[in-house]
């Protein structure tokens, strides 16, 4: 049958009508704004008591870290720490990686005790290791005693936190701010200066404080709250500065690309102002939603998209690292992996380590005022690398209908075929531990051992007059390599 131009329109309508059309235009040469980036930008955040069974004890630890060092070149920097941090002593005499008791199995410990064996653990990882260490018991003898065998035993030390989350001391009865008497941003801000200088000194190591690891929203707990507490002489010995970042609400919320912007806008300020004394500012602990996730959002597909767009956001913006946590093995909704099964959000980490792997400066390509975003990857000769192409839109699944799609128009390429990576699944809902496995560029990893399952699975454009037009369905992402 012959269909006239009028035909055709219409029966395109059906798909038409659902779709938006959002339009980027890709500098070809690194602008002036992109943003530096780290080798490896994505990190994880391992609990402090129980790092030793995430390299001991659960198989996947190993490979799901060393897959994102086969994208990068560098492994992933890991930070371990966390709440128990500011609840463990060290004990010299300790033959074991850590001692406690509790009362089942996914508790965590209210104390325990670590043995030099931690920081000889902690040694074997071949990436870098920001190591949390307790200011909250106001016994720096012992913090001392901890941070010495650390900075002896571990070449791969790049920082220690002396506490962490301080704000919430009175409520956890922690000495230190019982003792104060009052604890607030501005007298916790004196005793990390103070603890910065004594440790720093007694390791006879400058540049070794990650300060701050408040979860607060700044400006009342942060980098810049800090900063102008500090002299010259604390600034010698601070690393880099840290925060926390917990956005919960719904997964619609979670994910949606505009919120994601808006929530990582309030560390802008904090990231100029760590600028200003030269240091590195990182997202030191983040995930989902706290205290270990929630079980109707944290293992969601919905999740993997926000971990992608909250680290290249993040990153865009000017976060150095960004370190995604780990807890109690087996209550963990955010994690992604466990000792069985893997999570969905991994296969956003992944997705967000592909992208900037290699890369030398990151750049959003909007304003963040909708759900769908766009961010470039430039090369260290300034060529545009890759480009990442975001829906956040929730998709309930086929019952609940047909899944929107939004066209993407890409301008300013070079002529010539160009390949694709999609990362996807059944729907915003699916979880891998309910048989809904998301894939990225065709690929799973296996539970267990977080291999690499399947092979690769490009999709091709054409670039005709510098352009191409790109579909992505609800809740699903396109990682276009332009190299
Ligand atoms: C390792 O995991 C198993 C299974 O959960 C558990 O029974 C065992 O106590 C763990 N061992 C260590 C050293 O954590
Ligand atoms: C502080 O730590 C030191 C060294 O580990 C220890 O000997 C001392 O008993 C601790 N002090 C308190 C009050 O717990
Ligand atoms: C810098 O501040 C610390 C307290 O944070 C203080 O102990 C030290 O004396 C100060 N150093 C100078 C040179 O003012
Ligand atoms: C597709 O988008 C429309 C308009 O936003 C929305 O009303 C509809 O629920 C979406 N369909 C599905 C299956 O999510
Ligand atoms: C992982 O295990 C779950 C069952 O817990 C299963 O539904 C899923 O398909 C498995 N994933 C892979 C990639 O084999």
């Amino acid at each position: 049958m012959f269909l006239n131009s009028e035909q055709i329109v219409l029966l395109l309508l059906p798909v038409l009508v659902r779709s938006a059309t959002v339009t980027y235009k890709i500098p070809s040469a690194a602008p002036t704004a992109a943003v530096a980036l780290d080798p490896a930008p994505l990190g994880v955040s391992l609990e402090f008591f129980t790092f030793p069974s995430y390299f001991l004890n659960v198989t996947a630890t190993n490979q799901c870290l060393k897959n994102f060092e086969e994208l990068t070149g560098t492994w992933p920097p890991i930070r371990i720490g966390g709440t128990t941090q500011d609840r463990a002593t060290y004990d010299a005499s300790s033959s074991a990686y850590v001692t406690y008791s509790v009362a089942a199995p996914q508790d965590a410990p209210a104390s325990l005790t670590f043995g030099p064996k931690f920081m000889d653990l902690a040694a074997t990882y071949s990436g870098s290791v920001v190591m949390g260490l307790n200011r909250g018991h106001d016994n720096i003898t012992n913090t001392i005693a901890a941070a010495k065998v650390a900075s002896d035993k571990m070449n791969n030390l790049i920082a220690i936190e002396l506490g962490n989350e301080p704000e919430y001391w009175v409520g956890d009865n922690q000495p230190i701010a019982i003792n104060a008497g009052t604890w607030n941003p501005q007298v916790d801000a004196e005793s990390q200066d103070d603890w910065d200088i004594r440790v720093g000194s007694a390791l006879n190591r400058k540049s070794i404080i990650q300060a701050g690891n408040s979860n607060s929203n700044p400006p009342q707990w942060g980098a810049a709250e800090l900063i102008a507490t500090e002299n010259a002489t604390v600034k010698e010995y601070v690393h880099d500065y840290a925060h926390h970042h917990y956005p919960g609400g719904s997964l619609t919320s979670l994910m949606s690309h505009s919120t994601i912007v808006s929530n990582t806008a309030m560390f802008e300020a904090e990231v100029a102002a760590a600028a200003t004394v030269g240091k590195d500012y990182v997202l030191g602990e983040t995930n989902s939603v706290s205290g270990g996730g929630a079980a109707t959002v944290s293992p969601l597909f919905g999740a993997a998209i926000w971990t992608l767009d909250h680290t290249v956001r993040a990153a865009s913006i000017g976060i150095k690292r960004i370190y995604y946590h780990h807890g109690t093995i087996g209550t963990c909704f955010y994690c992604f992996w466990g000792r069985y099964d893997m999570g969905s959000p991994y296969y956003g980490a992944y997705a967000a380590t592909a992208f900037m792997a290699g890369g030398s400066s990151i750049i959003a390509l909007d304003s963040g005022s909708s759900n769908y975003g766009g961010y470039a990857v430039y090369d260290d000769a300034g060529g545009a690398l890759r480009v990442l192409l975001i829906n956040s839109d929730y998709f309930g699944g086929t019952a609940t209908g047909a899944r929107n799609s939004t066209t993407f128009v890409l301008s300013g390429l070079t002529d010539g075929g160009i390949k694709a990576k999609r990362l996807t699944a059944p729907s915003s809902n699916s979880r891998v531990d309910q048989g809904e496995n998301p894939t990225f560029g065709g690929q799973e990893f296996a539970n267990v051992t977080c291999a690499v399952l399947g092979s690769e699975v490009w999709e091709s454009s054409d670039v005709v007059g510098g352009q191409a037009s790109f579909d992505v369905g609800a809740s699903e992402a396109l990682l276009v390599y332009l190299k």
